[in-house]
């Protein structure tokens, strides 16, 4: 690896534009307990609805040295290997309320399967995903009977690919990367006057994204109830990994509300391939700023160049730090969550899923000592993670595990 690669390695800026404090006016309210609890109500409707795990790993966090290291694994959502299935089920339930005239919280899952062909008859739901979003809308519906459309970005995984197609839904690869695929799957649901269901935001096109923000409240509502059992509060800090920011902002959003001036500190991770968040606040003028090129990072769930415009405000108003790292510090972190020592659990961590705790690892290293302390990083830290996927491209996660592949260089 060349020397400049090296120094790429990690790229930290600390938020300028975080607001000061929490006040009952800048709390952003589609992320309120109110209606997060929504969200999770018609969760716990599902048959095979369960709360995630939340892990402590005990032994890290002293190896770290950080008093608690929590951990809330998503690999195991609905059977679905990540958690972006919050999200999808969500919103089309929302959609079908819609056209029903009913409110969400007057339905349930059974419900909604009974009567959705009534409500959108043969209309396909069409989507563009990097894998994960595409894999829960396709579950969905195909739970609902209906049938769904997929677009993936080009050099798309297989084993994604076969996910999506295993639940009926038709999957088809582009030559594009994720955000031209977005385009293309705007124009195909036009076409074929089909329902788009889109986990970002643009001009026009705000509900769905808004919705299925919503969605993944519920393991934020989760990690909330989970931290209180075990005798915690707000945590003092959450890594929190953004492809269009739309995950970060949800969780961000949450916490704000319900913890107040007491929210943890933020620290957003990204690709450096895939850095808009990074990008839009290195140009620190208040506005998302898109970056271009093919995206291509082993972190697939985190290859977005274009800003989520709601999720871009919350972000740059409640975060602290912005990280963009290289694929070696994701796969450092799926390989040190697949290796714990002494009784810590392990957790299977896929490249986006891990970004975070590899990013962390490196940060408690003595060379990020002023980092450390700009953001209160001591053995008094509380920090949780989510682990967002398992190993949904199982091929690289075996090279990353058991090749050694994406090492940090010189170490
Ligand atoms: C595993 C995983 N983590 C995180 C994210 C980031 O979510 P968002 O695009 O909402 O920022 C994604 C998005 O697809 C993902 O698949």
């Amino acid at each position: 690896m060349e020397e400049n690669e090296q120094l790429d390695m990690m790229n930290l800026l600390l938020n300028e534009k975080r607001v000061p404090e929490i006040t009952r006016e800048n709390r952003p309210k589609m992320f309120s307990r109110k209606e997060a609890n929504k969200a999770r109500r018609f969760h716990m409707s599902f048959d095979n609805y369960e709360a995630t795990p939340l892990y402590s790993l005990d032994h890290l966090a002293k190896t770290l040295g950080v008093k608690k290291i929590f951990i809330k694994d998503e690999s195991s959502r609905f059977d679905l290997n990540a958690f972006k299935v919050l999200g999808g089920t969500y919103a089309i339930t929302r959609l079908i309320c819609e056209k029903m005239g009913k409110d969400v919280s007057e339905v349930n899952f059974k419900y909604i399967r009974e009567h959705a062909a009534e409500e959108v008859g043969n209309a396909p739901f069409v989507t563009a995903t990097d894998g994960n979003h595409g894999r829960g809308i396709a579950w969905a519906v195909h739970e609902l009977g209906q049938k769904a459309i997929v677009y993936l970005p080009m050099n798309s995984a297989k084993r994604r690919v076969e996910a999506i197609r295993e639940t009926g839904a038709e999957a088809i690869v582009t030559d594009l990367n994720y955000d031209g695929t977005v385009l293309l799957a705007i124009e195909k649901a036009k076409e074929v006057g089909g329902y788009m269901v889109q986990d970002t935001a643009w001009e026009g096109y705000t509900e769905v994204p808004t919705w299925i923000m919503q969605g993944y409240t519920t393991m934020g509502m989760e990690v909330i109830d989970q931290l209180a059992l075990q005798g915690y509060d707000a945590p003092t800090h959450v890594f929190l990994q953004a492809g269009v920011g739309g995950m970060a902002a949800a969780i961000l959003g949450l916490f704000v509300n319900i913890y107040k001036n007491k929210y943890p500190k933020a620290i957003i991770v990204e690709p450096n391939a895939a850095n808009c968040i990074y990008n839009s606040a290195e140009v620190n003028d208040g506005e998302a700023h898109p970056i271009d090129g093919d995206l291509q990072t082993i972190m697939v769930g985190l290859a977005c160049g274009v800003p989520s415009p709601i999720a871009w405000p919350i972000i740059r108003d409640f975060s602290t730090m912005f990280v963009s790292c290289n694929d070696a510090v994701a796969a450092r972190g799926v390989r040190i969550l697949a290796n714990p020592a002494r009784r810590d659990p392990k957790v299977v961590s896929g490249e986006s899923g891990a970004a975070g705790i590899g990013a962390f690892s490196l940060l408690m290293g003595d060379e990020f000592k002023e980092v450390k302390e700009a953001l209160g990083l001591n053995e008094d830290s509380v920090v949780l993670f989510f682990n967002t996927e398992g190993d949904t491209d199982p091929v690289n996660y075996g090279e990353i595990i058991w090749n050694g592949k994406y090492r940090i260089p010189n170490q």
